[in-house]
C-alpha cells in the first residue's frame, strides 16, 4: 500500500443526487438503508470495473477494506458532505510480484440453481483441507499461526468484532447510512 503510486477511495455518493433533487424541487424521502444498499452496490460495481480496467492496462491492484474501521475519519479528512460514504480503497501500481491464485470454493458450493443448498460437510472439509494445504505451501500465515482456522480465529476475535460493529454503526449513522434506532 505504501509503495502504490495511486490510491482511489471509491465512495457511495447519495449527496450529489439528493442535491440535484433539491434543486429540481423533487420531493422524496430516502431512508438510510435504501441509500446504503443502492449506493454501496453502485460503488462496488464501479470499483470492480476499475480493478479490471487496471489489470487490462498491465497494472496491479489491491482492494483494502480497512476503510471500514474509520469511515467517519476518512470522510472528515477528505471533506465529504453528509450522504457520502467511503466504501473501499483501491491501490494501483505496477506489481513487483505475481502471487499464486488463492484457493477457491468449488463451483457447486457457490452456484445454486433454483434455491439455496448448503454445501455438504464432506465438501466443506475437503475444501478447507485443500485450501489449507495450499496456503501453508504459499507461506500465507503469520508466524505462530499453524492453519487457516487459527488464522481466522485470530483475525475475527469476538471482542474486536463487537467493537468494530459499534464503530460501524456509529460511523454509518453519522454519515447518514444507518437509522438512528
Ligand atoms: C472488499 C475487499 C476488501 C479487501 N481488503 C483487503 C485488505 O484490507 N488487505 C489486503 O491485503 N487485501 C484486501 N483485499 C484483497 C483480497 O485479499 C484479495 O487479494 C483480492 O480480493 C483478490 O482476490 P484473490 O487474491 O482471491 O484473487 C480485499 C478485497 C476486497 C474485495
Amino acid at each position: 500500500m505504501e509503495e502504490a503510486p495511486v490510491w482511489i477511495i471509491v465512495c457511495a455518493d447519495m449527496a450529489r443526487q439528493l442535491e440535484l433533487f433539491k434543486m429540481l424541487r423533487i420531493e422524496t424521502k430516502f431512508g438510510e438503508l435504501g441509500k446504503l444498499i443502492s449506493s454501496v452496490v453502485d460503488a462496488s460495481l464501479a470499483a470492480e470495473n476499475m480493478a479490471i480496467a487496471a489489470e487490462m492496462l498491465g497494472l496491479g491492484s489491491v482492494f483494502v477494506g480497512s476503510v471500514w474501521d474509520a469511515m467517519k475519519r476518512i470522510a472528515e479528512i477528505l471533506g465529504f458532505p453528509a450522504d457520502v460514504l467511503p466504501v473501499v480503497l483501491l491501490c494501483l501500481g505496477y506489481s513487483d510480484e505475481a502471487p499464486p491464485i488463492r484457493p477457491r470454493w468449488p463451483l457447486e458450493a457457490v452456484l445454486h440453481e433454483n434455491g439455496y443448498k448448503m454445501p455438504s460437510k464432506g465438501l466443506m472439509k475437503k475444501y478447507y483441507e485443500d485450501a489449507n494445504r495450499r496456503l501453508v505451501e504459499m507461506n500465507y500465515f503469520k508466524k505462530g499461526i499453524r492453519n487457516w482456522a487459527e488464522h481466522w480465529q485470530a483475525k475475527f476475535q469476538t471482542e474486536d468484532m463487537r467493537k468494530w460493529e459499534e464503530t460501524l454503526k456509529k460511523d454509518l449513522r453519522e454519515l447518514g447510512f444507518c437509522p438512528k434506532h
